[in-house]
């Protein structure tokens, strides 16, 4: 078989596969379509909030007349580059990705390229690269919110010890709301309120290794040796509220999250989680697949803002967040439908 043969087999393998993810079957797109057909790479579905992210964002698409493909790497950077390939040989108009690794990615965008399809970076900025635009939130201020909370709710005011349990390294979002974070503590660190007596970082955002970094901040400080664990989402405040139930100690740390995850805001009712950051995912993946197909029809693209990823200032498209707490979840993610009522409070509506 030579290399002309090989590439063909691969290329048609990785359409069948995509095609059953999809339950397409694999069947090759008629040249003479119109309907746009727009690639979906995720880093993963394990998590609520990317589910809540795809399906969205493929019900937008289809609305306005375009097919998607998912596919989802489940956290390994050789599946996703793996998948990003699969995408191109089909052809796709444009291709959106969630990054598991935001540097790693930068070949799939080169790839995708090459094969002159456009890319949109969806929440996870894609590094060193002449990435076409980024639409994602503020992520500095999610950081600064979280402080802030933590701040405004210490147990003693001015008095603050508090654990970092941060986002994954290969997230470029997690070092934006820890930049964030920091700015607000930095003042009161300054002063003398504020001291950060454990951080670490939470590989691949897995609510395990979160728990270990609890662990771990229990096992050198003592169960009294501090007060708030700043945990940058809700997977890792998950981890983080398992290692404090152990010593019998949920609901009397502060633990703050980000996500709006159905079970993050059920335990903000019950006390154990302090709050959350509700980022409108509505608004993102709507935006995203308007951006796609545009771009698929090959539109120009407004963005009022930019940001830089290493090599170039992206385009970039950065929605407004929210902290929720239990004084304001009603008002929030309940109003706009985000979660239910009946689901946060349970069959009897509380006051
Ligand atoms: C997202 C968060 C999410 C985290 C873990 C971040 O890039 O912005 O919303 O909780 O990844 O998946």
């Amino acid at each position: 078989m030579n290399m002309k043969s090989v590439l063909v087999v691969v290329s048609l393998l990785l359409s069948v596969a995509i095609g059953l993810v999809l339950g397409r079957g694999g069947v090759a797109r008629d040249p003479g379509e119109k309907r746009p057909l727009i690639g979906l790479s995720l880093d993963t579905l394990k998590e609520e909030r990317w589910q809540a992210d795809a399906d969205l964002f493929k019900k937008r698409c289809e609305e306005l007349g375009a097919d998607v493909l998912v596919q989802a790497a489940n956290g390994d950077d050789t599946r996703q580059i793996n998948d990003v390939q699969a995408l191109i040989s089909r052809n796709v108009d444009v291709i959106v990705i969630v990054p598991h690794d935001g540097a790693a990615m930068a070949k799939g965008v080169q790839a995708a390229h090459e094969a002159g399809i456009p890319v949109i970076a969806y929440d996870r900025l894609i590094k060193n690269c002449d990435l076409d635009i980024y639409l994602s939130f503020d992520n500095v201020k999610v950081g600064r919110l979280q402080a802030q909370w933590i701040l405004d709710h210490l147990p003693t005011p001015g008095k603050g010890r508090i654990v970092l349990a941060n986002g994954s390294k290969t997230d470029n979002n997690a070092f934006l709301f820890h930049q964030g974070a920091m700015e607000v503590f930095q003042p009161a660190i300054d002063r003398g309120e504020v001291k950060i007596v454990w951080e670490d970082w939470t590989e691949d955002w897995k609510l395990e290794n979160a728990k270990k970094i609890v662990n771990a901040a229990i096992s050198k400080l003592g169960p009294n040796g501090f007060d708030a664990v700043l945990a940058a989402a809700d997977g890792v405040a998950a981890g983080a509220i398992q290692a404090l139930h152990e010593e019998g100690l949920a609901g009397k740390v502060l633990v703050t999250g980000q996500d709006a995850e159905l079970v993050a805001c059920q335990k903000i009712v019950a006390g154990t989680q302090s709050m959350t950051i509700y980022k409108p995912l509505k608004k993102l993946a709507t935006k995203a697949a308007d951006v796609a197909v545009k771009m698929a029809g090959g539109n120009p693209i407004i963005a009022t803002q930019s940001v830089n990823n290493g090599l170039i200032d992206v385009p970039a498209i950065l929605g407004d967040i929210f902290a929720v707490d239990k004084t304001n979840l009603r008002e929030t993610v309940i109003a706009d439908g985000f979660q239910s009522e009946k689901a946060v409070y349970g069959s009897a509506p509380q006051n």
